[in-house]
């Protein structure tokens, strides 16, 4: 389980989470979504102890993560995958070197052929598959994201955070990743958090959506509820992200 209980963070004077509470119980996924700029990126490094809060905390299976030491963080962070927004590869390393880099950092014993066949099944879990050798620089935008997506799940994580999952890529994959967060979900019973401003995928994914707005949670509830509700800001944000 995931508590976040009275998160603040400001960069300089511009103060981006006012007081943000979530609860994320185990096994579920969590849809966030929220106009740009709202602070959900940030939220997902605070979840993971990537940035340290201002105020409040950020309790992982009841510990505090920003009351451990390096030690106990690292163990934590163990249990997580992060795809990042934009994929955040190394250009100067092929696709496997950018995978192989999360497990060996976890796992200094594992022999050179299980780490090969770890990434070739991870590669192709996303629909990779024989891409090992190339650059980053030789793949579109989707297929960068797509590997970001191998490289979070590589360590096999109980938790994992998907910032913008689908965001720029066509219809088909889209659809595809939602399948496979919701196999991640189903078959390994993963907790996620899915920040996205697709709302297609916020109705196949999602157990549960929060909107952010203004630094804090604004509304969570149910796909159907936050389509519904008579809110006009909810209204507004959501009318221009379904068709
Ligand atoms: N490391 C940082 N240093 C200074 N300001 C930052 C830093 N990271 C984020 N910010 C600021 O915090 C605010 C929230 O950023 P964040 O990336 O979380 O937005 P977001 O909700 O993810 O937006 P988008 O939907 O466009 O990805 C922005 O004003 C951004 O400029
Ligand atoms: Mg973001």
């Amino acid at each position: 389980m995931i508590e976040i209980i009275d998160l603040h963070k400001q960069f300089e004077d511009n103060k981006v989470l006012q007081g943000v509470e979530l609860t994320i119980k185990q096994g579920e996924t969590l849809a966030i979504i929220g106009p740009s700029g709202c602070g959900k990126s940030v939220l997902l490094k605070l979840i993971v102890g990537l940035l340290q809060p201002d105020r409040g905390s950020v309790c992982i299976e009841g510990k505090n993560i920003n009351n451990l030491n390096k030690t106990e963080l690292y163990e934590v962070r163990k249990l997580f995958g992060f795809l990042f927004q934009g994929a955040a590869l190394f250009d100067s390393m092929t696709i496997e070197e950018n995978i192989w880099l999360s497990l060996v950092e976890n796992d200094h014993n594992l022999s050179q052929n299980k780490i090969d066949e770890i990434v070739s099944e991870k590669l192709e879990l996303v629909g990779l598959p024989g891409i090992q050798k190339k650059k980053p620089a030789e793949l579109s935008g989707g297929m960068k994201k797509r590997v970001g997506l191998a490289r979070a799940l590589v360590t096999n994580p109980q938790y994992i955070l998907y910032d913008e999952p689908t965001t720029g890529l066509d219809p088909i994959m889209s659809d595809s990743i939602d399948e496979l967060i919701i196999h991640l979900n189903k078959e390994i019973n993963v907790t996620s958090i899915v920040v996205t401003h697709d709302m297609f995928s916020v109705k196949n994914v999602a157990d549960k959506v929060s909107m952010m707005h203004n630094g804090k949670i604004y509304f969570s509830g149910t796909y159907d509820e936050v389509l519904n509700s008579n809110d006009t800001v909810i209204q507004n944000f959501v009318k221009r992200t379904v068709l």
